[in-house]
């Protein structure tokens, strides 16, 4: 199975759900810039304190921020397989992991695109209840998804590496979508 993954999609299409799966499996490390921003936050560390009012606006955090997180991340692997899920999340993010990973003497492997409707996605959220999914914010986080990350799905598509995954269903059937998508 391809282990070196980038996981697009949606807030709420389950990218955290099925990284937590594959990577368990898998052996890949789980890299989830959400986490890694929301350990920062309830640490109350000076990073944190910046990224706490952004997150809970729906807005994105900066990408100098968010890429010096995922360096540091990145460059402790020592040849271990990963998962970006919820990185890189505009152009200039995607662009700014290629020289890292040429750096690092590694590519990408596959690009899954996890869709779902709309109406779906609020709903698994609303119920989940996290600081930041509450109606108004989500819709800002599908709004910014749309302007600032979704032109991410054609730049992978232009490099040929990307699948889409119908992510409705249960967990285990989306888990089993994906890895047949990856053999
Ligand atoms: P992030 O944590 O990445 O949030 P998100 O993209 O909005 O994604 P979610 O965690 O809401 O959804 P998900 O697709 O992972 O679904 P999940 O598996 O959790 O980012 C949060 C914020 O951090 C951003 O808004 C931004 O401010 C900042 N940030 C992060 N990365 C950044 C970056 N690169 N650049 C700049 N800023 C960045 O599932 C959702 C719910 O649905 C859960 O309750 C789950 O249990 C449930 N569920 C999952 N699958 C199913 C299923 N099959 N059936 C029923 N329920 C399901």
């Amino acid at each position: 199975m391809k282990t070196r993954l980038l996981f697009l999609g949606p807030p709420g299409a389950g990218k955290g759900t099925q990284a937590a799966m594959l990577c368990e499996s898998g052996g890949m490390k789980h890299l989830s810039t959400g986490d890694l921003l929301r350990s920062e936050v309830a640490a109350g560390t000076e990073l944190g304190k910046e990224a706490e009012a952004v997150m809970n606006r729906g807005e994105l955090v900066s990408d100098a921020l968010v890429l010096a997180i995922v360096e540091s991340q990145m460059k402790n692997l020592s040849g271990q397989g990963w998962l970006l899920d919820g990185f890189p999340r505009t152009v200039p993010q995607a662009e700014a992991l290629e020289p890292l990973l040429a750096e690092l003497q590694q590519s990408i492997e596959a690009v899954i695109l996890l869709e779902l409707d709309d109406a779906v996605l609020i709903e698994r959220l609303l119920a989940r209840g996290r600081a930041d999914d509450n109606e108004t914010v989500i819709r800002n986080r599908l709004e910014v998804y749309r302007e600032k990350t979704a032109p991410l799905i054609n730049f992978y598509r232009d490099k040929g590496l990307l699948t889409s995954v119908p992510a409705h269903g249960s967990v285990e059937v989306i888990t089993e979508r994906i890895r047949e998508s990856l053999s």
